[in-house]
């Protein structure tokens, strides 16, 4: 069975714009076309197979930065984590008691390369039907080269386009899924409304987003860094720097003003609130609005501090030092797994169409 991370080693020639190609383009799947109301044409080719589609005529403003293009790959290697997004689906639907339609027709939103929603959806919901999005075309040609490798190009179809748009059909979908998109948005509630115009009434949405508990992080790192400080016992630069941008964006992301040129500028732009979160669904006409926390264990702190200096850097050798290690076991410590229920680093949205 081909992976992603195999189709990516192979470099495929996924990446060539339609305009490059001589062969007459594949028509896009008889069950997608009814599933928008804006014509598609074909985006990314390879020979006579599309491996992207776009909105024609597309007035979308919206942009995202080159980890997503130029650097897709780096991107879906560092965050590709797939079994890791089943279990979090798993856990949401569990904790929530919510059930999905048989064979559900899917609207996955900030797809990337597919691997942490659409790869886990095509596990979860045997017969589903999905319709992956993104802006970024590199990150879908490489789902689209997957679907076609697995033979799975009728179980999904990828189209590049804007979270915050309305091409979709409204009513359309069984489930809307996002894994880490509605905090890369400028307007998530436009994310969230996007969401409920395309689902039918009673439909599910689950997206996967950061929420402000970071702040946690923050506080135990701007305590390592002081403490380094103290001690006289220096941390590698690397890990330094790693640390004291982390505090910088943490506190950029939390409770945001976005009218600032700041906050544009920002890539990764909300830690929500839960009450913020729960406004915006509220307001777009979600009327059952649930949030799982995906983590309250022991040793939180101590888990995700290595894992975001992992993606940080890419690298899996820049240990914090025992001592260091210590003051976040502290900050485990002194939470429980009660407080980090409340105060959680990351979420899962269990919304429901009224
Ligand atoms: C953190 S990545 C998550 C990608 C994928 N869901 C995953 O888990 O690997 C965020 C994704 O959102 C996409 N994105 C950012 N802004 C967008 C927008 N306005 N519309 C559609 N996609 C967007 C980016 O291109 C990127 O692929």
């Amino acid at each position: 069975m081909s992976s992603l991370f195999g189709l990516l080693r192979r470099k495929p020639a996924a990446a060539r714009p339609i305009e490059a190609q001589v062969a007459t383009p594949a028509a896009l799947p008889a069950w997608a076309q009814p599933l928008f109301v804006s014509a598609l044409a074909p985006c990314v080719a390879d020979g006579a197979d599309v491996l992207v589609w776009k909105i024609q005529d597309d007035a979308s403003t919206a942009v995202i930065s080159d980890q997503f293009k130029a650097n897709a790959g780096d991107y879906h290697q560092r965050y590709a984590a797939s079994d890791h997004f089943e279990k979090l689906f798993n856990q949401g639907l569990e904790k929530t008691g919510v059930t999905v339609a048989e064979r559900p027709l899917i609207l996955d939103l900030g797809s990337g390369s597919g691997v942490n929603s659409i790869v886990p959806c095509m596990r979860l919901f045997p017969g589903a039907r999905s319709i992956a999005t993104d802006l970024s075309g590199e990150l879908l040609s490489m789902l689209g080269a997957y679907l076609r490798e697995t033979g799975a190009v009728e179980q999904a179809v990828c189209v590049q386009m804007d979270a915050m748009s309305d091409h979709v059909a409204p009513g359309a979908f069984d489930l809307v899924t996002g894994a880490a998109i509605l905090h890369h948005l400028e307007r998530p509630k436009a994310g969230l409304a996007a969401a409920a115009r395309a689902l039918k009434p009673g439909g599910h949405a689950i997206f996967f987003e950061p929420f402000d508990g970071y702040g946690i992080m923050r506080l135990a790192y701007e305590r390592i860094l002081s403490e380094a400080r103290l001690r006289g016992d220096p941390l590698d630069p690397l890990v330094e720097r790693v640390l004291g941008n982390m505090v910088i964006d943490t506190a950029a992301r939390t409770d945001p003003d976005p009218t600032t040129a700041a906050f544009k500028a920002l890539d990764d732009k909300w830690l929500f609130s839960r009450e913020r979160i729960t406004a915006m669904a509220q307001d777009v006409g979600f009327t059952e609005i649930r949030i799982v926390p995906n983590n309250d264990g022991a040793n939180l702190y101590q888990l995700i501090a290595p894992i975001q200096l992992r993606l940080a850097t890419g690298r899996i050798d820049l240990p914090l030092p025992d001592w260091a290690m210590d003051i976040l076991k502290s900050f485990d410590a002194a939470l429980p797994p009660s407080f980090k229920r409340m105060a959680m680093l990351e979420g899962t949205l269990v919304l429901t169409k009224g």
